[in-house]
């Protein structure tokens, strides 16, 4: 299992090969065996095999390729409708519908996420995460009919690799990790954490390709703009508010 997670890599390019039911169950037993809040479960992962709601899918996560071309698309989800459900019928006063358990269920979903990721991994499929979910959120929950008390906060895209590409790089463990407490980065830390990233092949290629001077720039105004990004994060507060996780007060 070790090496299973030392050997990570997103796969991209899938084989026009279903995934054996008797291995995506076991995959789906791994992620549900995950720590999660109480017990409760507030999550649900919608599985989608069909080609006509991949297709809408697909469009809903700016046409990643990736998306049409694997056989299965997994949406994690918040979800307090199940457990809320439950609670009213055995008249129980379910208090769930804000932001602390958007919080809570998120978390469940996302662990839930990361071990069908890893299981995945450990059977040589290949995964890749989708952070187009949030951006869409709406979009995505007309397409899977999630009712309310439901948010889905990341997809994962899963098949047989088609590509074995090369390890990405990750910051030095001493850039990420503190002991006892926070030690802020002066700005020598932060030229070491990243100098290496920096100084890359891959970063060369990149800034020649997006005729930018430095990496940082290439986030900044390619890739994650402030606009998208105040864009994206109000539509997806009115999601998670219209999906009734925003009656925060008392
Ligand atoms: C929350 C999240 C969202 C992501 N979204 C996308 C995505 O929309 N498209 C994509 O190609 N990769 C996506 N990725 C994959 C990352 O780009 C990838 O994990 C990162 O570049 C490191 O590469 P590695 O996973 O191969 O080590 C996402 C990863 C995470 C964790």
């Amino acid at each position: 299992m070790l090496n299973t997670l030392l050997n990570h890599r997103s796969i991209r390019k899938f084989r026009q090969l279903p995934v054996e039911s008797q291995k995506l169950n076991s995959v789906l037993e791994a992620a549900v065996r995950g720590s999660n809040t109480g017990n409760m479960q507030v999550y649900s992962i919608v599985l989608t095999t069909d080609a006509e709601v991949k297709s809408k899918l697909w469009e809903t996560h700016f046409k990643q390729e990736m998306v049409s071309q694997a056989p299965v698309i997994a949406t994690f989800c918040a979800d307090i409708n199940r457990f809320s459900k439950w609670c009213d019928i055995q008249d129980a006063d379910a208090g769930y519908d804000n932001f602390l358990w958007f919080m809570n269920a998120s978390i469940d979903a996302i662990i839930a996420a990361q071990n069908f990721c890893v299981a995945a991994e450990d059977y040589d499929l290949g995964i890749c995460y989708l952070g187009t979910t949030t951006y869409n959120a709406d979009k995505i929950i007309e397409i899977l009919k999630l009712p309310k008390g439901v948010v889905p906060v990341t997809s994962v895209v899963l098949g047989y690799p088609d590509e074995a590409p090369e390890k990405e790089d990750r910051l030095p463990l001493k850039g990420v990790v503190h002991f006892d407490t926070y030690s802020d980065y002066q700005k020598d830390d932060i030229e070491k954490i990243y100098q290496e990233k920096e100084n890359s092949e891959k970063t060369k290629d990149l800034l020649k390709i997006n005729d930018k001077e430095n990496l940082a720039k290439i986030f900044t105004d390619n890739r994650y703009k402030k606009a998208d990004n105040l864009l994206f994060s109000q539509k997806f507060m009115e999601v998670i508010e219209k999906q009734g996780f925003m009656n925060n007060k008392q």
